[in-house]
């Protein structure tokens, strides 16, 4: 059996590989199991909560970068997680996303996390590789709920959010690719 845990704290993903005794801790207090997804509304917070992250990561780094250019182009990109997170809200309250209940419990939340976790002092190519499989894992969570939409006006809005986030997800891939050769 592989669990996870996930400190609440830090935020430190851990994986059980084998069985032992005693509780996990970390940053003094016992660390939560991650489980699957419970309820619609389980899904959609986390989604919408991902979508904040995104928003705060780009306009962090907006303010750090040297290239003018790339920092207007992460000030876009977090005006569209925003929006993002918009659309779900609306999601949300409009209550249209009924997938099946077996369908809602057999998501894992493990698969659209990260395995790194973001640290304050972490410099631009590791920010970057946390953002790619963020927005990786994004993509993939939006294919995945819109095979669960039940109407077509819903299914089209997950699957253009997961196009949205592959855009993202290439354009830091050509940035990260640049960052690697500029070191060489
Ligand atoms: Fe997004
Ligand atoms: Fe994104």
């Amino acid at each position: 059996m592989n669990e996870f845990y996930k400190c609440a704290l830090c935020g430190q993903i851990v994986k059980v590989i084998a069985e032992g005794k005693g509780q996990l801790v970390c940053c003094g207090q016992p660390m939560d199991v991650i489980s699957n997804f419970k309820s619609v509304s389980e899904i959609l917070d986390f989604a919408i909560e991902k979508e904040e992250e995104a928003r705060q990561f780009y306009l962090e780094w907006a303010g750090k970068l040297e290239n003018k250019a790339l920092g207007e182009q992460f000030v876009v990109f977090a005006g569209e997680e925003n929006k993002h997170k918009e659309k779900l809200q609306r999601v949300k309250s409009g209550s249209t996303f009924k997938p099946a209940a077996k369908q809602v419990t057999d998501l894992k939340i493990v698969d659209y996390l990260v395995d790194i976790a973001p640290t304050p002092e972490m410099d631009y190519q590791e920010a970057l590789i946390v953002a790619m499989r963020r927005e990786k894992a994004a993509f993939k969570f939006y294919n995945d709920l819109a095979a669960m939409a039940q109407d077509d006006g819903l299914r089209e809005t997950f699957l253009a959010l997961a196009q949205e986030e592959a855009k993202h997800k290439l354009r830091l891939e050509t940035e990260y690719e640049k960052e690697i050769y500029s070191e060489n």
